[in-house]
């Protein structure tokens, strides 16, 4: 693949068809009449769900769930068209049609795909369509057997919304940010701040419901096991659309803690990483500190300079007293004081860890575009996973390159593992990265200005991030996070037509030795190839 995948798409002509002439033999004129035909006994009529690119309302539809503007340019390869189905019936003809007529299908839910892969195309001479699932938004919980029927189209927000309305001493193991989608986080096994206690959201999975390459409803037991691990994690738009999941819920107490520590280079910032990069996957279950190190302006001195900040943050299922004892005893040097304690409702640390101000309603968490997390940035993403103690000094490199951007424009995110993590048996679902893991990094890169140059700038940086990383992470294979999307490790560069070796390339830096029981499933439920896109497991006859 070339260095710089992005360069391809300022090449790229615009592909997507600007024929206005009615041509029959357009392939979206002929997936439309197959449409109408697969549908015409359908009480809710399709042709009102679709948006071709003549539609004045196809550009604000595509829009409003693209979460990283750098794939909402004028020269990001866009769909032909999109269908935005009500209904099973049109997730079906859907499907049927796109196979029949060879476009390619891209199915998108929240839209926070790191490499914009659901709306938008790096590989060059795609026609695609996107399924949009917007209209299956509907989260049905029942308290009286702790599970919640979550539809595919849902956010994590409102997931955490749904539940607290109905009780305030259950939740759900999810995600920081509240806008993620449900059909793209459960596919790639999905974490959050209370992963160290229930593990990923993915091992609270208990049924779901799939539209597979043959238009077939399944639930887990007409999946069938295989598939069903398949599905959980395994990774989006390969084994077919996700409709819904059914998860089980968790039990929190009413109060739980929060704290946001930050710890500049000149309060030891470097020593306290240093340490908590063993004591945290230590900690007892109940807690979960994260660090995130940003280059910062410095309030500390007069004069403008900047330095590097670690931020400490944390969520313990419990009260104040009890997170002030266990740090005071296991990590004194994060030097935490009352004051930095915040008790509050589950739901209320959801609102907490998407960064709106305290005091914010939960009912924000309904909202679908705010995200306080990357703003309007463009971005990329990459990850690691750490099984060793990195050195001082070797972090000490970490902050020089940090320091070679401006304030906040790089970040490292890292989430400890240890505790349910290290529990679950790496087989057990396709994510891999259990017992022997520190900690997960995400490096991630954020930019505001258009154009080539600055996205090549910022590329470059986090490139020569992960470069200088490589002998202090994990090896052969160089894990990888399926939910940080990154094509830089290996992508399917033919379009259909993707060799087993090619994919292993990717598939074993996600999946380590449970990438060739995808391919298995994969050929088994699409021998087709219908669900593809540019990191898709592909069936072992193509
Ligand atoms: C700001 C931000 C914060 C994040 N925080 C976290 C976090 O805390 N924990 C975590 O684990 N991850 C996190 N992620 C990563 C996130 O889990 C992934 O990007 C996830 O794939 C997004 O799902 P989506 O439905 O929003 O995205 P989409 O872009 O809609 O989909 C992602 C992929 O899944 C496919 N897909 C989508 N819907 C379906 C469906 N119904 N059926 C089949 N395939 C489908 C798409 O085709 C695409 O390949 C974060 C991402 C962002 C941008
Ligand atoms: C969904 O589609 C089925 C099959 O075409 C149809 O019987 C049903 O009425 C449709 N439901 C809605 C709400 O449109
Ligand atoms: C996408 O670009 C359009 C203008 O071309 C803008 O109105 C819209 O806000 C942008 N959306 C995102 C998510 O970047
Ligand atoms: C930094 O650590 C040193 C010794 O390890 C200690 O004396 C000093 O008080 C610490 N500084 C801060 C701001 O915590
Ligand atoms: C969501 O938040 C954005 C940004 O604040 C706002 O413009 C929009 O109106 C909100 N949407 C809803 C449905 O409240
Ligand atoms: C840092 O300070 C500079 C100079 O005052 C300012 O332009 C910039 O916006 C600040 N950055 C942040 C992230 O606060």
């Amino acid at each position: 693949m070339p260095r710089h995948p992005f360069l391809l798409l300022l090449l790229l002509p615009l592909l997507c068809s600007h024929n206005t002439a009615a041509d029959d033999d357009q392939p979206h004129n002929r997936f439309l009449q197959c449409l109408d035909s697969e549908n015409s006994a359908a009480a809710d009529s399709i042709s009102k769900l679709i948006y071709t690119d003549t539609n004045p309302s196809y550009s604000s539809v595509l829009q409003f769930s693209i979460r990283n503007p750098r794939f909402n340019t004028s020269t990001t390869l866009k769909p032909l068209l999109i269908v935005t189905p009500r209904n099973i019936s049109h997730i079906q003809a859907t499907i049927k049609c796109s196979a029949k007529h060879g476009l390619q299908l891209r199915v998108r839910s929240g839209g926070h795909d790191y490499e914009g892969l659901s709306y938008a195309s790096l590989l060059p001479n795609v026609q695609f369509i996107v399924l949009d699932m917007i209209n299956f938004q509907d989260v049905a919980v029942d308290v009286a057997s702790k599970t919640a029927w979550v539809q595919a189209g849902a956010t994590l927000g409102q997931l955490y919304y749904a539940i607290a309305q109905k009780s305030s001493t259950l939740a759900f193991p999810a995600g920081v940010c509240p806008t993620v989608g449900a059909g793209g986080y459960f596919s790639g096994g999905g974490y959050g701040t209370m992963q160290r206690k229930h593990g990923l959201a993915a091992d609270n999975v208990v049924d779901a419901v799939f539209i597979d390459a043959k238009g077939r409803t399944l639930g887990r037991s007409s999946m069938g096991e295989d598939m069903f691990w398949a599905v959980r994690g395994g990774g989006g738009n390969t084994f077919g659309v996700a409709v819904a999941w059914k998860v089980k819920l968790v039990a929190v107490p009413e109060k739980v803690t929060v704290f946001r520590v930050r710890r500049t280079l000149e309060q030891n910032a470097t020593k306290i990483v240093h340490r908590w990069q063993t004591v945290a996957n230590e900690l007892p279950q109940d807690i979960i500190i994260m660090a995130t190190i940003q280059k910062v302006n410095s309030t500390s001195t007069a004069q403008l300079t900047t330095t590097i900040q670690a931020t400490f943050n944390a969520l313990f299922l419990g009260g104040a007293e009890g997170v002030l004892k266990l740090i005071g005893d296991k990590f004194p040097e994060l030097g935490l004081v009352k004051e930095d304690c915040t008790e509050m409702s589950w739901i209320e640390s959801t609102v907490h860890f998407a960064r709106f101000p305290a005091n914010t309603p939960p009912a924000i968490l309904l909202n679908r575009t705010i995200t306080l997390l990357t703003g309007s940035a463009k971005y990329k993403g990459k990850s690691d996973y750490v099984q060793k103690p990195i050195s001082e000094t070797v972090w000490e490199g970490v902050w020089k390159k940090l320091d070679e951007l401006g304030p906040l424009a790089g970040a490292l995110v890292m989430i400890p593992y240890g505790g349910k993590m290290a529990e679950i048996p790496a087989s057990s679902l396709p994510f891999p990265h259990r017992a022997g893991n520190l900690f997960l990094i995400q490096y991630d890169v954020f930019w505001n200005e258009d154009g080539a140059e600055a996205e090549e700038r910022h590329v470059d940086w986090i490139r020569e991030m992960y470069s200088y990383m490589t002998p202090y992470v994990s090896q052969n294979p160089r894990g990888a996070y399926m939910n940080y999307r990154d094509l830089d490790i290996g992508m399917n560069a033919v379009e259909g037509k993707t060799s087993y070796r090619e994919a292993r390339v990717w598939g074993v830096k996600y999946f380590k030795s449970n990438f060739d029981r995808l391919v298995r499933v994969k050929t088994a439920v699409d021998p087709e190839n219908v669900f593809r896109n540019e990191q898709s497991i592909p069936p072992f006859s193509l």
